[in-house]
């Protein structure tokens, strides 16, 4: 038991680089004392961005970032967010009748592409389609993308600072519009999308990729009557980019004291993702059998009860990420990359303070979480081509939900030759060896092997100890047939040099 054939032969494609997306949205403290500190204060900071922070997300080279929402973009005028900053007006960014807090919209439109070009990130803008008017996104756009000097708008850009064209090509046209985004059904929104992507079109000059809103979760039904609704109506001959849907595992225990059971039901959760891209494919399949359409998984993640962060609940929805939340990142990203003929992008969400985040910060503070670490280990799949494995990993039983696998694994190679292989021990409690072979090619060389995990599954870093957890890498030689330790409850990758 336990072990990998790598079949060098069979891929399913190239792993495009957005899989490895993040998100990041004007809530609670994912900007303000997150992302952004200001030019003027005591922490280090470049343009007023957390130097930290961008220094340490530069080095995961993260593709492409989602902003400014989530529920928010569906609020948002983006003209609250251009132009001298001391007088930009202050909004409301209420998300709960308890929580007063206000948006100073310090980091607007230009504020943001620059931290995208610091950290080489593609951005992806979410346009409000609820509470504003398709001439307003189309405005967006042109002022965004169109000529320097060539519109009027295009022109403000200029004297705001920035003549060059930002060239933004990703735009999601709304956010969970099922929910919080109208409260729609499929038909009402694929006429919104309709309009919408109809009149920003008119605006594209650079080959905007326009996402269209998909289902939460396992909806199939949101899907299916999106489609029906836009088949009749569309001869496929404007089409779109993609479909966005969101997906997030939650409760099962709290975040840091989660008992054995509810670490299980967590991981089984998160391979529930396999299953919702293989349905939500399927119904596209039958509108789109070309495949012409991406899914794109915008938003992901771990969803627990707030409070366990280091702003002990003044930050919406911040919350602390331990071992068990790394490995479901790790779980994740290998589903991704297994269905990378599917998956066009994915976001997790949320970079900092917030759901399943890469980064915690606060005045002084900061540090990287496991989930940090899992994106590091994970980054040289980004672009490669996928390859496909053969397991006898064993099935484990989950209390009250769907069995899991053992072990998560994953493999590509990329244009260097190198091959990653990326593995979950989902286990609590044993360690497991597993044996590495290889079909179609011989995969021996000089390896660096890195191992994410702690004694403990609860294990974090927090800002009294942000150097609690560190994954370790060793460099060794892989000849086939050779056995990998993977700790229990761990994320490992061997990284084969040819
Ligand atoms: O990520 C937090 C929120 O979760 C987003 O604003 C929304 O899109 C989703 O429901």
């Amino acid at each position: 038991m336990n072990n990998i054939c790598l079949v060098l032969t069979e891929s399913k494609g190239t792993i495009n680089k957005n899989i490895y997306g993040h998100f990041s949205e004007h809530i609670g403290g994912v900007f303000y004392d997150g992302l952004w500190v200001g030019e003027d204060s005591s922490v280090p900071n470049i343009r007023g961005f957390r130097k930290s922070l961008v220094e340490s997300f530069k080095k995961i080279n993260p593709p492409v970032l989602r902003w400014p929402g989530g529920c928010f973009a569906e609020t948002y005028d983006w003209r609250d967010g251009i132009g001298e900053r001391s007088k930009r007006p202050v909004t409301v960014n209420w998300w709960y009748n308890e929580d007063k807090r206000t948006e100073s919209n310090q980091v607007g439109t230009h504020e943001f592409i620059d931290f995208c070009r610091l950290v080489g990130a593609e951005p992806y803008f979410a346009a409000n389609i609820t509470s504003t008017t398709p001439m307003e996104i189309r405005n967006w756009v042109e002022y965004c993308n169109f000529p320097e000097n060539l519109t009027t708008l295009s022109t403000l850009r200029g004297e705001n600072g920035d003549s060059a064209p930002f060239n933004v090509k990703y735009w999601g046209i709304g956010n969970e519009n099922w929910g919080g985004g109208g409260n729609m059904t499929p038909q009402m929104y694929a006429r919104e999308f309709m309009k919408y992507k109809t009149i920003c079109d008119s605006v594209n000059n650079i080959g905007c990729k326009f996402i269209a809103c998909g289902p939460n979760g396992g909806d199939i039904n949101w899907t299916k009557g999106f489609f029906e609704e836009y088949r009749y109506n569309n001869n496929w001959q404007s089409s779109f980019y993609g479909l966005s849907l969101h997906y997030y595992c939650g409760a099962a225990g709290h975040p840091l004291t989660f008992s054995e059971d509810e670490y299980y039901q967590m991981l089984s959760q998160a391979n529930e993702m396999q299953d919702i891209i293989r349905k939500h494919r399927a119904v596209m399949d039958y509108y789109d059998p070309k495949r012409t359409l991406g899914l794109i998984v915008d938003e992901w993640g771990c969803w627990h009860q707030g409070g366990t962060g280091p702003s002990k609940g003044y930050n919406l929805f911040e919350q602390q990420s331990t071992i068990r939340d790394a490995m479901v990142a790790g779980l994740t990203l290998n589903i991704f990359n297994n269905n990378c003929d599917v998956v066009a992008m994915a976001n997790v969400a949320q970079l900092c303070n917030n759901l399943h985040s890469l980064y915690l910060a606060g005045e002084d503070n900061f540090v990287e979480t496991p989930n940090y670490f899992v994106f590091d280990m994970y980054k040289t799949h980004q672009g490669g081509r996928q390859v496909q494995i053969i397991d006898d990993f064993e099935t484990m039983q989950v209390k009250d939900r769907a069995d899991i696998k053992s072990v998560s694994a994953s493999a590509s190679v990329n244009e260097n030759g190198d091959i990653t292989i990326t593995l979950v021990n989902m286990d609590y409690k044993e360690e497991k060896q597993v044996k590495l072979t290889s079909f179609g090619g011989q995969i021996a060389g000089k390896a660096d092997i890195t191992v994410l995990t702690a004694d403990d599954p609860h294990a974090h870093n927090s800002f009294e100890n942000p150097k609690a957890i560190r994954p370790a890498t060793y460099s060794t030689a892989i000849n086939p047939g050779d056995k990998v330790t993977l700790p229990k409850a761990s994320v490992v990758s061997v990284v084969i040099h040819k």
